[in-house]
């Protein structure tokens, strides 16, 4: 692949620079991913094409990098089906060596969204990063809620102001979603409510499987449409009531782990950021020194850890003022900034 994912991906439509974005149903070339039905032919039949939907997956990239395992459990694909599916999937899909070089330009075409803060964005290297997880996590009332809502706005600028020109979809578990904070932020760009509103899918998640199962809708409504922005607010709540105790934590932990592997899917194919929060219980053993002293650390694990490509904590200050530490990151060292919630969303501290 000559160009990076990411920058064919983001600069598709870099011309339009408006808060309309509009439907692109009929022309799919805000994709780089293949749509799945480019599998069809050489035995493998419209019926599959369907129950591979059914089961989520919308793009050859979803089969390619799946494990055969994976496409076995799907309900309908036998051990034949499964091994030509690869097979078709792979002579589509390029998935071996690449120089560093074109790493690197791949990594400099990166779109990063702003949170409205330009202190939280320079210790974020730009913003938020598309095509990977970030996990924020905190106590309650330290601004997880309102950074997301600010990020469903910002999503949808042009790149010049700190946007990646796409629309946002949220994921809201905790019924803790306000439009109205949305149309606030809207203001501070001088952009429509109206558009801002149009350009965010929100679905409230009432269960661990329907929380998975929204994904699945999610996957579609990439392929049809331009996104930017997946936001799962929280991530780990359903988690918590579901599953109870010790006894069931391997099974919270097998579930959590099938969630967060289709959110790297969706991150990987789409190219979109995928911002979940977390929620943080108490400290019982001596690593708290490091999370910054604080004797708290983010639930769900190992997993979790491993699933999240940058993670911030979130702490109160003053008043309206946040702290961010970046807590764990490939490319960015642990430091901290601070931001303010201020009534059109995440800003600087006013002096
Ligand atoms: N319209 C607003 N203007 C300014 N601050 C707000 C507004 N709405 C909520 N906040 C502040 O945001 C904080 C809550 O943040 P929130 O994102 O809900 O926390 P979390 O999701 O981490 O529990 C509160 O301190 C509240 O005062
Ligand atoms: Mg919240």
């Amino acid at each position: 692949m000559g160009k990076g994912k990411e920058c064919l991906r983001m600069s598709a439509v870099a011309t339009t620079a408006t808060a309309t974005l509009e439907d692109d149903a009929a022309d799919a070339s805000h994709l780089q991913a293949k749509l799945i039905t480019s599998l069809e032919g050489n035995g493998i039949t419209a019926g599959d094409i369907a129950k591979l939907k059914e089961a989520g997956y919308y793009t050859v990239e979803s089969v390619a990098y799946s494990p055969k395992k994976a496409l076995l459990s799907i309900k309908g694909i036998s051990e034949a089906k499964a091994d030509k599916l690869l097979q078709e999937a792979s002579k589509l899909v390029v998935m071996g060596f690449k120089s560093a070089t074109e790493l690197y330009l791949v990594r400099q075409n990166i779109v990063y969204i702003s949170t409205g803060s330009t202190e939280l964005d320079r210790l974020l290297g730009g913003g938020i990063e598309t095509g990977s997880i970030t996990e924020i996590f905190g106590e309650f009332r330290t601004g997880k809620t309102q950074l997301v809502h600010s990020l469903a706005v910002n999503c949808q600028l042009p790149i010049e102001m700190g946007g990646a020109e796409g629309k946002c979809l949220y994921i809201d578990t905790e019924g803790t979603f306000r439009p109205e904070r949305l149309s606030a932020i809207a203001q501070k760009y001088n952009i429509p409510a109206e558009n801002v509103l149009d350009n965010v899918a929100c679905a409230r998640a009432y269960n661990t499987d329907h929380q998975s199962l929204l994904l699945i809708q999610a996957s579609a409504m990439m392929t049809e449409s331009r996104y930017a922005l997946l936001i799962v607010d929280s991530a780990m709540a359903l988690y918590r009531t579901d599953f109870s105790g010790r006894a069931e934590l391997s099974a919270r932990q097998m579930h959590l782990a099938r969630f967060l592997r289709m959110l790297l899917r969706i991150a990987d194919e789409h190219g979109v950021a995928v911002v979940i929060t977390n929620q943080v219980v108490a400290q019982v053993d001596g690593a708290a020194s490091m999370f910054g002293g604080d004797q708290k650390k983010p639930i769900g694990g190992n997993i979790m850890a491993h699933a999240s490509t940058t993670r911030l904590y979130l702490r109160k200050g003053r008043g309206e003022t946040r702290i961010c530490r970046i807590y764990d990151s490939p490319c960015l060292p642990e430091s901290e900034a601070m931001f303010a919630i201020l009534p059109d969303g995440i800003g600087d501290v006013k002096e």
